[in-house]
């Protein structure tokens, strides 16, 4: 569908998702995705999506986050911008994106929602994506409220949807691969693992800091406010957490407003600072220990995923 040679996909990283990342991962046989947001306006995209094709001929695709934000954001006119820029792959995540539908479909182009149920998967088949991306409780970013991990919520999307769908959540290596493909999914979806290669654009510490992490390191803020959201456990997410207990029911996203900041969160990947404010990051950072080139992580991923088949999968069921 996405004329890709592996089945890996590099998800929208706000202020991570840049040219250089999306042509890297492109490049080396996966599917890289620019994201929209982290331009400051639809014209800034239009640039970098040119930036990308500078960098890369294989496909990539846009992410549009359609979700509640501190910053006041035309999502149509980033819609347009996607639409105008000729790409033919968009990555949506938060809201239903079916105000948007029409459009992508008449440029021709391939959606892929992603989404953190079975109920909003088979929504997404309905209004006419193409696949989805299944999100799992592990996942860095938004888990939504159901708290499933990827075990279960996988083989579930499995047993409803007739549409393709990418396992994201949790997965870093060969063995998440293959666990995906075997639970039902047609590839992976991976964030934070994509935080720590050498051409993430974000300061090296930010990536030793992931690389030194276990996967006890991330913390669930905005559980109260039914916008939960997985962040790289820091100075600020304890504070935040605090604010959290203290205002119990009578929480408001305005409590929460200073700490949550995507702002501060940009300053934590320029600065190398990772107590600057909050970031995004999964429970997969237990499973991040190196920081090696997206064609070196791509490669690696693929040989470990066929000697996983070949060496443990086909000898453990060839007895008998
Ligand atoms: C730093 C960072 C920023 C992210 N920003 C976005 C975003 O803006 N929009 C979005 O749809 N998903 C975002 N995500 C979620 C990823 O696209 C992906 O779904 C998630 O990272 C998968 O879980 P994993 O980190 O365990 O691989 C972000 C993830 C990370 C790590």
């Amino acid at each position: 569908m996405f004329a890709i040679r592996y089945p890996i996909v590099q998800g929208g990283m706000q202020w991570v998702g840049r040219a250089e990342l999306a042509a890297a991962v492109s490049n080396a046989g996966g599917l890289g995705i620019i994201t929209a947001l982290t331009q400051p306006t639809p014209e800034d995209l239009l640039k970098e999506i040119a930036r990308c094709r500078e960098m890369t001929n294989a496909p990539f695709g846009v992410n549009l986050t359609i979700l509640p934000s501190l910053r006041a954001i035309s999502h149509a006119e980033f819609a347009q911008a996607i639409i105008d820029s000729g790409v033919k792959i968009v990555e949506t995540a938060g809201r239903n994106p079916e105000p948007y539908m029409a459009a992508f479909k008449e440029a021709e182009i391939k959606v892929i929602h992603k989404c953190t149920s079975v109920r909003h998967s088979l929504k997404a088949q309905a209004i006419g994506c193409d696949a989805v991306s299944v999100d799992g409780f592990e996942c860095a970013g938004h888990p939504g409220e159901d708290d499933i991990p990827g075990l279960v919520l996988l083989p579930r999307a499995a047993e409803e949807l007739t549409i393709p769908f990418i396992a994201s959540g949790g997965f870093a290596d060969g063995r998440g691969l293959v666990a995906a493909l075997a639970l039902g999914a047609d590839g992976i979806n991976m964030g934070t693992r994509f935080m720590a290669t050498l051409e993430a654009p974000i300061h090296r510490s930010i990536k030793e800091r992931i690389v030194a992490a276990s996967e006890l390191d991330t913390a669930l803020l905005m559980r109260q406010l039914r916008n939960t959201a997985r962040y790289f456990r820091n100075k600020v997410t304890d504070q935040a957490l605090a604010v959290e207990r203290h205002q119990g029911a009578e929480l408001t996203i305005e409590h929460l407003g200073p700490f949550v900041s995507g702002q501060r969160g940009k300053i934590v990947y320029e600065s190398g600072n990772a107590d600057a404010g909050v970031w995004s990051a999964g429970m997969v950072v237990g499973l991040i220990h190196d920081i090696p080139t997206c064609a070196e992580l791509i490669s690696r991923i693929v040989s470990e995923a066929r000697e996983i088949v070949a060496s443990r999968l086909t000898p453990a069921l060839a007895c008998a």
